[in-house]
């Protein structure tokens, strides 16, 4: 059994693997409450919160799962805030210690890239390895408040990423989008649940969709395209067109999601199997509906990370630490240090 933690950012998070049985137990500790009041994750306060949290969390663990049964620990060592991923790595070394099992740091994205598989896993765990090198070459998109990025999987589940964003994440433009509406953080939700009562094609946002055959994304120009409609409107007008505003930024963000993870599947050489979808924005149902019917209309299989695994939890990082058995380059031990920019490669 693997026991993971993850604290890279706002969430502390333990979570308990069995391989043979799926996720024994996740215990997770939300900042979200405390940085919404700064419109934004606070670094220093997200520190102390971890030292806070992590204790207690451990205790709730230790009364549900028998520690003595832990063969091994996991811990996000990056990316991530630098002081937040210092306490994660702290308290996995005094758990590695007491425990007497070995400590592996796991990369954050790789979490997000095996997430999509941790239900697929829960369904039959005795199936599980069978099952996956049937979903190979796989195609992943995370896309998440820091990140968005296109990888592929292939059968010896090396990762390789092909796309990345050339400035703001997905999410970091439904953020900032958020706040030049005036609406609470993080603006992901807000967004989307404004969205269900407006128009999607009230106004028309640039897509930044490049060359054609250009798989990389950009998302400022839909950010600066939106400051200028709102500075040509009044605060009346505003308020009216809001739902209307949010659908149609929101249609414009999936779009470009959608059509690049098309263009992705056309570029194939060995045609896909499979596709992923992880991170925190994976939860919008726009995004979600429309890779299921891009997979549909392709013929390959979807695998959307469970809600529970989307945002930042540490049930992906056992279950990484797991599925990643080869770890290949993977740092550990006594030594391990935190990495806050490390990439997916
Ligand atoms: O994975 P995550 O926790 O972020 C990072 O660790 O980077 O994801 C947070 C992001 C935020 O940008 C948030 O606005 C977005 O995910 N998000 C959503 C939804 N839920 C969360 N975006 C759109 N629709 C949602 N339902």
């Amino acid at each position: 059994m693997i026991l993971a933690l993850e604290s890279s950012c706002d969430e502390t998070a333990l979570a308990v693997f069995d391989p043979a049985r799926g996720m024994v137990g996740e215990w997770i500790h939300s900042q979200v409450a405390l940085h919404e009041r700064h419109g934004g994750v606070v670094p220093d306060l997200a520190t102390r919160e971890h030292l806070r949290h992590f204790g207690p969390l451990i205790e709730r663990a230790r009364g549900s799962v028998n520690f003595s049964a832990i063969d091994g620990v996991a811990v996000t060592h990056g990316p991530g805030l630098a002081a937040c991923l210092a306490i994660g790595v702290a308290a996995a070394k005094s758990l590695a210690l007491a425990l007497r099992v070995p400590l592996v740091g796991v990369n954050h994205l790789v979490g997000h890239v095996w997430s999509p598989f941790i239900a697929l896993h829960a369904e039959d765990p005795a199936r599980f390895d069978e099952r996956l090198d049937g979903l190979f070459p796989h195609l992943g998109l995370i896309v998440s408040g820091g990140n968005t990025l296109l990888f592929t999987l292939d059968a010896g589940r090396r990762i390789t990423p092909i796309a990345a964003t050339r400035d703001d994440a997905a999410g970091e433009a439904l953020d900032k989008g958020a706040k030049l509406l005036g609406l609470g953080y993080p603006g992901g939700p807000f967004i989307e649940r404004l969205a269900q009562q407006g128009r999607a094609d009230a106004y028309d946002f640039p897509r930044g969709i490049g060359r054609r055959d250009e798989l990389d994304f950009s998302f400022s120009g839909l950010k600066t395209s939106l400051r200028y409609m709102l500075e040509k409107m009044t605060t009346e007008q505003v308020e009216a067109r809001l739902a209307d505003l949010c659908a149609s930024y929101q249609q414009a963000v999936v779009d470009v999601l959608v059509r690049k993870t098309g263009l992705a599947l056309e570029h194939a050489k060995i045609p896909y199997r499979s596709i992923g979808l992880s991170g925190g924005v994976a939860n919008n149902r726009l995004l979600r509906s429309g890779l299921e019917k891009l997979a549909q209309r392709e013929g390959v299989a979807f695998f959307p990370a469970q809600p529970q695994h989307t945002g930042d939890n540490a049930g992906m990082i056992a279950f990484a630490a797991w599925v990643d058995r080869a770890g290949v380059g993977r740092p550990g031990g006594m030594g391990l240090r935190i990495n806050p920019g490390l990439s997916l490669t």
